[in-house]
């Protein structure tokens, strides 16, 4: 059975939220109960106890880091609450070639999330194969199993 899934997003210029969006779509196509939500809007601990499968989005910032005002406190608050939980991470950039996705799964895989799924990255607005593959990468994540 797919797991009530959330997909949380930090966007500047709507790139990020695109992603999120087509998220979405593929994890209501698993069947699952879906949060679609900005960061700001929403809060840590609520999110990391009433969620089975996390997805985050985050543009590329500073020098290859995810936005350090709203996701990366966003982040540390839900760290402790990552055990089991089926994670994804996607995100738009300029030019990178996705360290700061990366790191960050990293970091998230550390605390106890499961990925089932690599980063998904896009270039400015995300075209249609980059949408393709959020709606792959939620789809999957909603659907992976409860280890
Ligand atoms: C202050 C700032 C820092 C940025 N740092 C990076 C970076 O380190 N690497 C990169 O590839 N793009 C970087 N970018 C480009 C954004 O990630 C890119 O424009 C992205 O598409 C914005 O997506 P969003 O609308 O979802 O926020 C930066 C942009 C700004 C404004």
């Amino acid at each position: 059975m797919a797991g009530k899934t959330a997909v949380i997003f930090y966007s500047s210029t709507g790139n990020t939220e695109a992603m999120a969006e087509a998220a979405a779509v593929g994890a209501r196509k698993s069947g699952a109960e879906v949060l679609l939500a900005p960061v700001v809007d929403v809060d840590a601990e609520t999110i990391g106890t009433q969620y089975d499968c996390i997805l985050l989005g985050c543009s590329a910032w500073g020098v290859e880091v995810i936005e350090e005002s709203q996701m990366r406190p966003f982040t540390e608050k839900l760290k402790p609450f990552l055990k089991g939980k089926r994670m994804g991470v996607f995100g738009s950039c300029g030019w990178s070639r996705g360290a700061w996705l990366n790191s960050w799964e990293a970091e998230l895989h550390f605390a106890g999330g499961i990925f089932p799924v690599r980063p998904v990255l896009a270039y400015g607005y995300p075209d249609e194969e980059a949408l393709g593959k959020c709606e792959a990468l939620g789809k999957a994540v909603a659907e992976a199993p409860q280890e």
